[in-house]
């Protein structure tokens, strides 16, 4: 017996030849080649263990897979389109080597349960690397915050000047953004690692495999608890591919604001050369490319989110042969998010910081309005009303081009009788970020605690 494909028995004709390219699905799932070896191996001791291998049959199959996966790990072993998929491919070629004693290794098994034990598998390792990118960019955006400790900026809301922050502080939002995509990783796992193998088909396996050592065996935290969940669920595929676009989302709202702080209307920073291209047409050009394509690829990952949503809405139980396509779209939103992620870090280590010119912005907009209002606060004044009175001054200033410190207090107490020449202490940047030492606040000191919090949790020391 040697059928080109698995269920041969019962067919008559040939599978057409435009069906079978159009079915495959090895073009793409090869990459999972690997686990597909790995979960075949936890398979066949588990087989031998209720006695449907012998001990020389295991032998066997054993080797067969071992020289199969050095092949994979070499790049020589050849994938075939006729074959359909990895499962399929690996099974023939332990057949080439081993001959029948192959095919037993299929004894309950299904590739409803293979494909998801593999995926499942592939993605607990795809899981590492990202939370390890994660950490690493954590790591940049700690040592830009303490490289430009103590640097004041003007913060924005609506892109219109608010108050003034810590460049630090401001950077260490997106620190704060990266720990909770860290924390939403290790929190998914826990549902990623339930082991699928056992489910065979969707109704369970005939033979009385035991489940909890399989697991074990492959790094799972347990079985799965109900099999026709096992094949037929693809939530732990969507989960991470929303958590890829929310890093995504992230990263290109950084990005626009850098792309925003290097154009010649801010000036407030400069991106490395070697992260920017020029114009073939106007030599003065240095455009921020690095930070647009991030921006850019950030519908890849939005995309295969949508697109794995759509997929499975309306599939009825169990296994449909629809949700092979569950595969393109997050093996690309997992290489696009984990290449932009590094390349952001790389971007981050390259930022510079323009001093000199934000400085300047620090003067314009009334900046120090809200400590205005607070300073009215605490002379009995009901904020609402300070709020008022402040509006008035800002609104008199900004007719007159003046900044709210360099008016008289004659001027001020026009507005208001409460003001005195203690008002000119409040109206400092610096003492802007003083007041602020809340936790959770841009106060010099409470950054600095948060900073060095920072790299504690994530085991920093440079
Ligand atoms: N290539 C298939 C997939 O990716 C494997 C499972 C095939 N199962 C089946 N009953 N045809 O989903």
């Amino acid at each position: 017996m040697d059928e080109k494909k698995p269920w041969g028995g019962r067919f008559q004709e040939e599978t057409d030849k435009f069906f079978e390219d159009f079915s495959e699905s090895v073009s793409f799932d090869y990459k999972l080649a690997l686990y597909e070896v790995k979960a075949s191996l936890a398979y066949a001791q588990a087989l031998t263990e209720i006695k449907i291998l012998s001990d020389s049959e295991y032998k066997l199959i054993y080797k067969g897979l071992k020289e199969i996966e050095d092949e994979i790990k070499k790049g020589v072993f050849i994938f075939r389109k006729e074959y359909e998929d990895v499962h399929m491919n690996i099974e023939k070629a332990l057949f080439e080597k081993i001959g029948e004693v192959a095919y037993k290794l299929h004894t309950g098994r299904s590739r409803n349960e293979q494909v998801v034990t593999d995926l499942r598998l592939f993605l607990i390792d795809k899981a590492e690397e990202l939370k390890w990118s994660l950490k690493n960019l954590m790591k940049t955006i700690i040592d830009k915050a303490e490289e430009y400790y103590g640097i004041i900026i003007p913060g924005f809301t609506h892109l219109q000047h608010a108050q003034p922050v810590l460049f630090s502080h401001w950077i260490m939002a997106y620190y704060e953004m990266m720990r909770l995509h860290l924390q939403r990783l290790e929190d998914y796992e826990k549902r990623l690692k339930l082991c699928p193998l056992g489910s065979s088909a969707f109704a369970g396996c005939g033979f009385n495999l035991n489940r909890k050592k399989i697991a074990k065996n492959l790094g799972f935290n347990e079985p799965t608890r109900n099999s026709v969940f096992a094949v037929s669920s693809r939530d732990f595929i969507l989960e991470l591919a929303f958590i890829l676009s929310l890093i995504m989302l992230d990263l290109s709202r950084w990005c626009e604001e850098l792309i925003i702080w290097m154009s010649q209307e801010f000036d407030f920073i400069d991106l490395p050369d070697r992260y920017c291209t020029g114009s073939s047409l106007m030599p003065q050009k240095k455009n921020p490319d690095g930070a647009e394509l991030i921006r850019g690829k950030s519908s890849i990952a939005v995309g295969d989110l949508i697109k794995l949503m759509v997929l499975i809405k309306g599939l009825p139980l169990s296994y449909n042969r629809d949700l092979q396509e569950d595969k393109p779209p997050i093996f690309e939103s997992l290489d696009t998010v984990i290449n932009s992620i590094k390349m952001m870090a790389l971007m981050i280590q390259g930022l510079k910081i323009k001093k000199e010119n934000i400085e300047k912005y620090l003067n314009k907009g009334y900046l120090l309005a809200t400590e205005l209002a607070d300073y009215l606060v605490t002379k009995g004044i009901p904020f609402r009303k300070a709020h008022y009175i402040t509006g008035q001054i800002v609104l008199y200033a900004e007719k007159r081009g003046k900044k709210l410190e360099k008016l008289t207090l004659e001027e001020f107490q026009r507005f208001s009788n409460v003001i005195e020449e203690d008002v000119y202490k409040w109206l400092t940047i610096e003492n802007a970020i003083k007041r602020r030492e809340i936790f959770g606040g841009t106060g010099f000191k409470s950054v600095k605690k948060e900073i060095d919090k920072a790299k504690k949790e994530i085991g920093y020391e440079n």
